[in-house]
């Protein structure tokens, strides 16, 4: 299991937690789509602060929950919320491996964060028994298109410009017919994927911003130039802010 070692890939957990309101919804609809009868072992593939692992610890009475974050500080919290029988560990999830498949894993809002899909799904898939189901949802085709656009129009701007020239959009947003054809090809069945549109009006949009969409860039950027990019960006999307979330949902059977 290699852990992610770049601590640009590190999360403010505490911050995460108290702004993502949208994405309990999520969690909450994706797990509904996931049968139980309560003794399986479930990965939860990118648990960050344990918000789908809490629900999966609930459901899992007899059962064994593998939460795996890349984010040290993520996996360091949500270890917090295990029993003895589950298990917590750091690792990319292109690198994934598991010492026994699991009957079935989740993942909520998460693979928008990593790249390489082809890899993904075939350590996914390496995860998981025959049979087990995989569902998962994440940023789809055309995710927070208007605020990105946004973004970078002032990102394009200085003070910002010169510190921003190595700024790679570390989002991969995929689409469904993409999407569909790369879990066959890693060894999926009855495989589903479907694209939904939901608009966010995040209730603190500083904190929302800089904890989620605008970490890419303040990464980059020097401490003391972060609220006045911040405010910029905020001036420029206008109030109240509004994110034009697209999630792409995943439903599908190990082969
Ligand atoms: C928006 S959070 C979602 C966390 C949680 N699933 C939820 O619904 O609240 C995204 C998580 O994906 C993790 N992540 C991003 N890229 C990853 C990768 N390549 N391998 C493992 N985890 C990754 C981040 O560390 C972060 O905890």
């Amino acid at each position: 299991m290699t852990p992610v070692e770049s601590s640009s890939k590190d999360w403010d957990a505490a911050s995460y937690q108290r702004i993502s309101v949208p994405h309990e919804e999520w969690a909450r609809a994706l797990m509904e789509r996931l049968p139980l009868a309560g003794g399986e072992t479930v990965l939860d593939a990118g648990c960050g602060t344990g918000r789908v692992t809490r629900m999966l610890v609930e459901r899992l009475p007899t059962g064994r929950v593998i939460a795996v974050d890349g984010s040290a500080a993520m996996v360091e919290q949500v270890r917090g919320i295990l029993r003895p029988q589950d298990e917590a560990f750091v690792v990319d999830l292109t690198r994934l491996e598991l010492d026994e498949p699991a009957d079935a894993a989740v993942s909520s809002a998460v693979f928008h964060w990593i790249r390489d899909h082809d890899a993904l799904f075939a350590r996914m898939r390496a995860a998981l028994k025959p049979g087990a189901r995989f569902e998962a949802q994440c940023g789809g085709h055309g995710n927070i298109d208007g605020f990105r656009r946004r973004s970078a129009a002032v990102a394009a701007r200085e003070p910002y410009a010169s510190h921003l020239t190595e700024f790679e959009a570390p989002w991969y947003y995929a689409d469904v017919e993409e999407t569909e054809a790369r879990l066959r090809a890693a060894g999926f069945e009855r495989v589903q994927a479907w694209s939904q549109p939901v608009d966010v009006v995040p209730p603190d949009p500083r904190e929302f911003v800089r904890t989620l969409t605008l970490k890419p860039q303040l990464d980059l950027l020097p401490a003391e130039l972060h609220e006045r990019f911040i405010d910029e960006v905020l001036e420029e999307t206008g109030e109240p802010l509004t994110l034009d979330y697209v999630r792409l949902n995943i439903s599908a059977v190990a082969a």
